[in-house]
């Protein structure tokens, strides 16, 4: 628990990057307990917001928050080499900025062909202040939803009902917290300054930290509705099998917390199916399930924009893209949840509606946690490169209303670290940090030998309305550290849409994912941007799989995309293979 003195020097606790200082496991008799990390103490003196402790471009940003270029470029007065510039020279802009309020437009749900404009515009006000994180008092731990006491329940449940009872105007009130996430995702704002071009904070390296500002002050506000300032949000630990269903506190009728508006069939106990492969057999989903984790967290990525998401500056087209973790467990959970009986899947099932369900911030508190286990508890021979350093990433903006119902601006490299924030998150057994699936050799062999599939740069572009198999060419012969890459994906953002990609494997079993074969997805929950259509690229880690698959001698590899959603709905202009990028480490 970090602690405070009065004085201005400040005696506080961090987690760093080293993962012995956040143990990842509690010992078995601490397992679901409220067990607590092993902070590093460190002593510094500041004002309380905390800035010492990022190791940042601080000294190249000025009053206004513009970034000195200059001092970029030529690497002068920061922390930056040459090394941490942007890999791409045309990125070169601005973070993106934060909406302005009284310019909120009409937000759009299109469901296939109908288009339903909906008004989720919050309150304006003029004052703005910057948010500077208050010290750590009281640490907040999320604890499991699955093994929250009937107590908490309670809590929460008021603390949702006098949310719900708040004047509808209030900014705190419940539909107004709902309305934030279909205003930033839906269209209602537009880029200041850049025309009618949307923000988006999906699909991009906004992602978690967006959420993760979302959740903070949804807490902050409850905790402050039942004058608790403890309080902390429940996460639903669905990358465990004993969280894999809906968790019991949201499905009573009776309480604040439930919704209507969910899949009737995927009620508990249905195990949650992060694959989306409509495997009738449990077993298969729970192996399925912990085999995605495994690779959406680990496996499959290489550096960090492969699981935060894409770069997304000032005058980008929205939905540059998902990292990995986005399009992966999080989207299968949304649709998982969202209601087929409602037109578009309301509510989980779309971004407009998705807030309205209080099983949403239960979602997201999980997702939320994925990131800070993936900042402070993977190891780094696993996950070498754990940190975005670029300004336009650090500098971006958001707006959101307080506990107090002020209005206040808030920073992406204020929202790094959890526990600066004041909060944590129970700790529980992670089953599937060694779930690496099985070497699967003879099998992998005899299927490149045999498969007459075509080579790649025969058959695209394609519309993946069907399985499509293709023969791809390394990027090299022999060991190598390679990725496979899915390029000019253009995919209608009105639509449900889900691929998961195998390589060298059989035909007859893709809902089995639990081999060295399954590589990853690309996945999304409905939206809208500016346009209808999005372009976007995702990149799979393939080093892991050649050496499951002894395949890091052949010239081919064999990749089968496979859509789970109905119809078409996306098109992938190519696929290669490259060599990844040198490792950072962070
Ligand atoms: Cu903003 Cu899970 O969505």
């Amino acid at each position: 628990m970090a602690s405070l003195s009065p004085s201005s020097c400040t005696l506080f606790t961090t987690p760093t990057s080293n993962s012995s200082s956040r143990p990842l496991f509690a010992k078995p008799s601490h397992f679901f307990t409220h067990a607590k990390s092993t902070p590093r103490f460190r002593v510094s003196c500041n004002t309380g917001n905390g800035e010492q402790n990022m190791k940042d471009d601080s000294q190249n940003v000025d009053s206004q928050g513009k970034v000195d270029r200059r001092n970029m470029l030529f690497g002068l007065g920061g922390l930056y080499g040459a090394a941490n510039l942007p890999s791409n020279p045309l990125a070169m802009a601005e973070p993106i900025k934060p909406p302005e309020l009284d310019k909120c437009g009409t937000a759009t749900n299109l469901n296939n062909k109908e288009k339903l404009d909906i008004n989720c515009c919050p309150p304006v006000t003029q004052k703005i202040i910057d948010y500077r994180l208050p010290p750590v008092r009281f640490m907040r731990t999320r604890p499991s939803a699955h093994r929250a006491s009937p107590e908490y329940v309670f809590k929460y449940n008021m603390a949702i009902d006098r949310m719900k009872r708040l004047p509808a105007n209030d900014p705190r009130n419940f539909m107004q917290q709902a309305n934030i996430h279909c205003a930033y995702c839906n269209g209602a704002y537009d880029q200041p300054g850049q025309g009618t071009l949307d923000i988006q904070v999906h699909n991009s390296w906004l992602f978690f930290p967006f959420h993760r500002w979302y959740l903070y002050f949804y807490e902050r506000i409850l905790g402050k509705l039942i004058g608790d300032p403890t309080f902390a949000l429940p996460f639903w630990n669905w990358d465990n099998p004993k969280g894999m269903t809906i968790p019991p506190m949201f499905v009573d009728p009776k309480s604040a917390l439930f919704d209507e508006k969910r899949n009737q069939s995927n009620l508990p106990p249905a195990v949650v199916d992060l694959g989306l492969t409509g495997s009738k057999d449990p077993l298969q989903v729970v192996a399925n399930n912990l085999t995605i984790m495994y690779s959406e967290m680990i496996r499959g990525n290489k550096t960090a924009e492969d699981f935060m998401g894409k770069p997304y500056r000032e005058g980008n087209d929205p939905d540059p893209g998902p990292g990995a973790s986005e399009r992966g467990s999080h989207t299968s959970v949304h649709a998982w949840v969202g209601d087929p009986r409602e037109k578009s899947q309301e509510d989980l099932g779309n971004f407009y509606s998705a807030g309205r369900d209080p099983l949403f911030y239960c979602h997201h508190a999980n997702v939320d946690r994925m990131w800070t286990l993936w900042q402070y508890f993977l190891p780094s021979n696993k996950v070498p490169d754990k940190k975005i350093t670029d300004p336009d990433f650090l500098n971006a903006a958001f707006v959101f209303y307080d506990e107090n119902a002020q209005l206040v601006r808030v920073t992406v490299r204020d929202c790094l670290d959890n526990m600066r924030m004041g909060y944590d998150f129970e700790r529980i057994d992670l089953p599937w940090l060694d779930y690496r699936p099985p070497p699967q050799t003879a099998r992998a062999k005899i299927i490149k030998a045999s498969s007459d599939a075509p080579m790649a740069s025969t058959i695209f572009p394609v519309t993946l309305d069907k399985i499509v198999r293709v023969q791809v060419p390394k990027a090299k012969k022999g060991k190598a550290d390679e990725l496979l890459v899915l390029e000019d994906i253009e995919v209608d953002t009105t639509k449900l849409i889900k691929v998961d990609v195998f390589v060298n494997d059989e035909d007859d079993n893709n809902n089995e994912l639990d081999k060295a074969a399954y590589l990853g997805t690309y996945a999304q929950v409905p939206h809208k941007t500016t346009s209808k259509t999005a372009k976007t690229s995702i990149r799979l880690k393939l080093t892991d799989l050649y050496d499951d698959m002894d395949i890091d001698d052949d010239d081919t590899i064999v990749v089968t995309l496979v859509p789970r959603h109905q119809g078409g709905g996306i098109t992938i202009g190519g696929i290669k293979i490259i060599e990844a990028p040198a490792e950072k480490s962070g």
